[in-house]
């Protein structure tokens, strides 16, 4: 097989990228490794910046996400019994995000991948990327029980955090960034009403947050040690732990249901750069990781691929490499300052274990000054609901 931009991973990274190359008449093929049950049943992020929502609409993929999502104007976060309410339209000049479930964004763009008839195979897994040097890269695969091979202009690594992108990058040119939280993300999904507001909660017990994917669903989180097993986690304790560190001690504010998925997700900050080398390009995941509080993690990938196509498509149209040669610096700048603000709402709202006496208090003061000043209430609603797009 032959394309021009040979791309790995249909999670948003490969997709977005594979309808923005369509759309301007460049020919990709998309390699899958899993079904296409599987990831788009994957249940992962949810909240939608102003840009990936935009994105969408450009695309022509937004009429199910007008019909269902739902548009958050606010965020609120609970501690000591006080609350910081965040009117986010009021400190951004009008901005909001959208709710809208990162595996219906992922069926979304499949649909329109398929309707319109471009290469998107699914159960076929890339296993080693040839010539990256060379003006010709070679994706080695297997599909339907057979080695093939997909020879290429570009290769785009659009494979995730444990992809074969990123271990394909001479090892000796890549710089990594990495920090591990000492704690994790218990998350569930609850046939529930959810709270009115997007509500993250910090308790001596440990983080909470309460968002929601539906009037009647309820995505919950709880914060847990990296160690931990959903087998400690019957239902039960589940709403035990909600009820308490959100402050809702009579267990009238927010409404049980029945508790459908679960699962557990560590909280890391990764970056490895640069995002190229010869002809393959890094996007999203399989780049960088962010831990999950500031809900950033899909919209990163969105962004990346926004200006990886920017950078193909000039050099398809024209011959022009400029854009493709900054694509890792450009977003390397956002990335950065993606990965500060996630950091900081992490550091803000959890217990870490070894959390002293001392760092405790500083933690409340700090949420205490945010409650009270408009400044920082401004930068994380900013943040929140995305910054502008750099390269525009
Ligand atoms: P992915 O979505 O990981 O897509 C990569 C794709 O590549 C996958 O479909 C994978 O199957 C495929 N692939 C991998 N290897 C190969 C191969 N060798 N050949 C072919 N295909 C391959 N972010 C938030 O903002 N909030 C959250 O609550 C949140 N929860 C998360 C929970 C989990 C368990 C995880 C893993 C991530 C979560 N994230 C969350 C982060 C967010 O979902 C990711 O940042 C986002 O999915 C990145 O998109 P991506 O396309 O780069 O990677
Ligand atoms: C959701 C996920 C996040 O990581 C977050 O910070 C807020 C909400 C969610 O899944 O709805």
């Amino acid at each position: 097989m032959r394309t021009q931009v040979g791309i790995i991973g249909a999670g948003p990274a490969g997709l977005f990228l594979s309808l923005l190359l369509q759309r301007a008449g460049i020919d990709c093929v998309v390699l899958e490794s899993r079904s296409r049950e599987y990831v788009e049943s994957r249940v992962r992020a949810g909240v939608l910046e102003q840009g990936t929502v935009n994105l969408m609409a450009e695309l022509g993929v937004d009429a199910r996400l007008r019909r269902e999502c739902m548009i958050d104007e606010g965020l609120d976060m609970r501690f000591s019994g006080k609350l910081i309410h965040l009117d986010l339209p009021d400190l951004t000049n009008g901005k909001l995000v959208h709710i809208y479930g990162q595996q219906e964004v992922v069926k979304d763009l499949i649909a329109k991948r398929i309707a319109s008839g471009h290469a998107l195979l699914f159960e076929a897994e890339a296993t080693r990327i040839e010539g990256i040097n060379t003006g010709k890269p070679t994706i080695h695969f297997k599909h339907e029980g057979k080695e093939q091979t997909l020879t290429c202009d570009f290769v785009a690594g659009c494979d995730g955090f444990h992809g074969v992108g990123r271990p394909a990058m001479p090892a000796s040119e890549l710089k990594i960034y990495d920090r591990e939280f000492p704690f994790s993300w218990l998350g569930v999904l609850s046939e529930s009403p959810p709270l009115t507001e997007m509500t993250y909660c910090n308790h001596e017990r440990g983080y909470a947050l309460v968002s929601r994917r539906s009037p009647q669903i309820a995505r919950l989180y709880v914060q847990c040690p990296n160690d931990d097993d959903l087998a400690n986690w019957p239902d039960s304790r589940i709403w035990d732990e909600l009820h308490l560190r959100i402050g809702d001690e009579a267990r009238t504010e927010l409404k049980e249901g029945r508790i459908f998925q679960k699962g557990i997700t560590p909280c890391r900050s990764f970056v490895s750069a640069p995002m190229q080398h010869g002809r393959l390009f890094l996007a999203g995941d399989a780049s960088h990781i962010v831990p999950p509080t500031g809900a950033k993690g899909l919209n990163l990938a969105v962004a990346d691929v926004r200006v990886l196509s920017r950078g193909l498509i000039d050099f398809f149209k024209t011959g022009a490499t400029q854009r493709l040669e900054r694509y890792s610096e450009v977003c390397l700048r956002r990335i950065w300052k993606v990965v500060r603000f996630s950091t900081f709402m992490t550091m803000l709202l959890h217990r870490p274990p070894d959390q002293t006496p001392f760092d405790r208090e500083i933690q409340i003061a700090e949420l205490d000054y945010i409650r009270t000043s408009r400044a920082p209430q401004t930068a994380i609603a900013e943040n929140y609901v995305g910054l502008p797009y750099e390269d525009d």
